[in-house]
């Protein structure tokens, strides 16, 4: 099976000290850095552009997973490949061609993900699924940490791996809001192996006992 990871949000972070937030997620055993883009118009929040995570790649070597809720993520692939991201994941409520959308980000040599919101049906990745390389699994209407996980979202998750077992294909599921201890256990037997954790990993007392718990080794 497929080893579980857990991708800390940084969303959660103190940013004003953004440097230091990401280095203790390293030291407290992360494997990726989830780098939610919100842009104030697909989702009702504003977060980080591109020069913030260029300012913050020199600081780890940790894959950036970045997250992109943006009206138009079409134009926003380069900068953030410029900025060193590992990972983009595009919501597919926001690209009518999706699948150029994919081929562009994989062109540049980067990992491709998909994702969808609670009410998006899995029928929209359906016809990508050989294409990509992760479907992000919206466990919350996305645009604010520290909202309660959606249970709906532990079915999702098991038919989308259903599919995927279907089709011989080993794609990434990543889970992402209100992921705790306990709901990580839920998402995990359903087929999830990529944990977003916002939340639960700064507001933790002690962070790599929270990451640990998250993937489930405690
Ligand atoms: C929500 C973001 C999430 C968020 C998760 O729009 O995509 O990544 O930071 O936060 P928690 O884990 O607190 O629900
Ligand atoms: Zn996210």
């Amino acid at each position: 099976t497929t080893p579980i990871k857990v991708a800390p949000s940084i969303l959660s972070a103190d940013f004003s000290r953004l440097a230091e937030e990401i280095l203790k997620l390293e030291q407290a055993g992360a494997d990726w850095v989830h780098i939610d883009v919100m842009d104030g118009h697909f989702v009702p929040n504003l977060t980080f552009g591109a020069p913030v995570v260029a300012a913050i790649r020199p600081v780890t070597k940790l894959p950036f997973d970045v997250h992109l809720m943006v009206s138009n993520p079409q134009a926003f692939v380069d900068p953030f490949v410029k900025a060193g991201a590992d990972i983009i994941t595009v919501h597919a409520e926001t690209a009518p061609h999706l699948h150029r959308l994919i081929q562009t980000i994989k062109e540049q040599g980067k990992k491709a993900g998909v994702s969808l919101n609670p009410a998006t049906p899995l029928s929209l990745v359906e016809e990508v699924l050989s294409d990509i390389d992760m479907i992000l699994i919206m466990s919350v209407n996305p645009g604010f940490g520290g909202q309660q996980f959606i249970p709906a979202a532990i079915d999702k998750i098991a038919r989308l791996r259903a599919m995927l077992t279907t089709r011989s294909l080993t794609v990434d599921i990543e889970v992402d809001g209100g992921i705790n201890a306990v709901t990580a256990r839920k998402v995990t037997a359903a087929g999830a192996n990529i944990l977003v954790a916002g939340s639960a990993v700064y507001g933790a007392p002690d962070m790599a006992a929270a990451i640990k718990a998250i993937r489930g080794l405690d």
